[in-house]
């Protein structure tokens, strides 16, 4: 199996890929790529940690000998945001960056998975979609919008209100990756009924704005990285599962199909052996969670269009 990470000296890319160091299966190889010149050192930094999977490091020309041969590619290659800046406030210069790459990847490995961790993941996901198709190779099931850090953050702030082991929640978030799209369904989980209806909008709200609390926290040095890197490790180590036959494996992700809301849209899908294979129905929602459902579509409809109107407009000039 081998995974590129993409974007692999950065804030996310560094600790994402010492993740998958240590934890992809043995005999793996993992390929760095980055803009940044001193990628292949931070190979070699990894190359030092002695588990059973071979690491290279690429910067500059050399993206195709880093894709080469690729069964999952991950994404976290861009800008991230600073204070004051929405992530759609990011679209301009992370989506030529997306357009190139996985118009590279299109080119070197069309049967790899693409993990988009790039933000506006609402909007780059769709644009990714397009350069695919008038590429010739686009496969909804293999093309996939990092949301999982939407769980994890769930995960954490719920089990902390209900006083309970973070590792004994697991909370279905839907709809896109970005403020108000960000559908947490915190009824689903066994304990919620306990939470008051003001809690439980109260929670919701910290869920949507969980990455503007890190943004801020950080004060100008950036966004969610450790947290981002954790999330896109553990979506990218069951992609690997499912493409290596493990049965039933599962998590949330912004895909293409499946979603009477949205051609795009967060949801939990089964991964199988060539990419995402079915995708499961949420099943009843409380009426609080219905009325989000219902406010975000024209929201994630809008980012939707912006990725696919940006993508037209690219490939008519390159
Ligand atoms: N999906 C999510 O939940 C989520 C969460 C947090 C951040 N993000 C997004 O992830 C992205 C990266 O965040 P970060 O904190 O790691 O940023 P960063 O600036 O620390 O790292 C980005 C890296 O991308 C590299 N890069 C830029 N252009 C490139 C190109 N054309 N090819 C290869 N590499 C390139 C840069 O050199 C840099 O090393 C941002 O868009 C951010 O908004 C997504």
């Amino acid at each position: 199996m081998k995974v590129a990470v993409l974007g692999a000296a950065g804030g996310i890319g560094q600790p994402l890929s010492m993740i998958l160091k240590n934890n992809l299966p043995a005999g793996s190889k993992l390929s760095l790529y980055d803009v940044a010149p001193f990628t292949p050192g931070v190979a070699t930094d990894l190359s030092h940690i002695p588990t059973d999977v071979a690491v290279d490091g690429y910067t500059g020309d050399d993206l195709t000998k880093a894709l080469e041969g690729a069964n999952v590619v991950v994404i976290p290659a861009g800008v991230a945001r600073k204070p004051g800046m929405t992530r759609d406030d990011l679209f301009n210069i992370n989506a030529s960056i997306i357009a190139n790459l996985v118009r590279n990847c299109a080119k070197t490995c069309p049967k790899a998975c693409i993990c988009i961790i790039t933000n506006p993941v609402n909007s780059t996901v769709p644009l990714a979609a397009e350069v695919l198709k008038a590429e010739g190779v686009y496969d909804k099931h293999r093309l996939f919008g990092v949301s999982a850090l939407d769980v994890l953050r769930s995960e954490t702030f719920l089990a902390q209100e209900l006083g309970i082991s973070e590792k004994r929640i697991l909370v279905p978030v839907i709809g896109g990756h970005s403020g108000t799209t960000i559908i947490p369904l915190l009824s689903k989980v066994i304990g919620s009924e306990k939470i008051s209806s003001k809690r439980i909008s109260e929670l919701t709200t910290r869920i949507q704005n969980a990455g503007t609390e890190v943004v801020e926290a950080k004060a100008g040095a950036g966004s969610a990285t450790l947290s981002m890197a954790t999330a896109g490790a553990r979506f990218a180590l069951k992609v690997v599962a499912g493409l290596m036959g493990e049965p039933g494996v599962n998590e949330y992700c912004y895909v293409e199909g499946g979603s009477k809301h949205a051609q795009y849209f967060a949801q939990n899908v089964i991964f199988g052996k060539t990419g995402w294979k079915k995708v499961c129905d949420y099943g009843k929602v409380s009426s609080f969670e219905k009325k989000l459902i219902e406010e975000a579509i024209p929201e994630l409809q809008k980012n939707i269009d912006k990725g696919v109107s940006f993508a037209k407009d690219w490939l008519s000039k390159n």
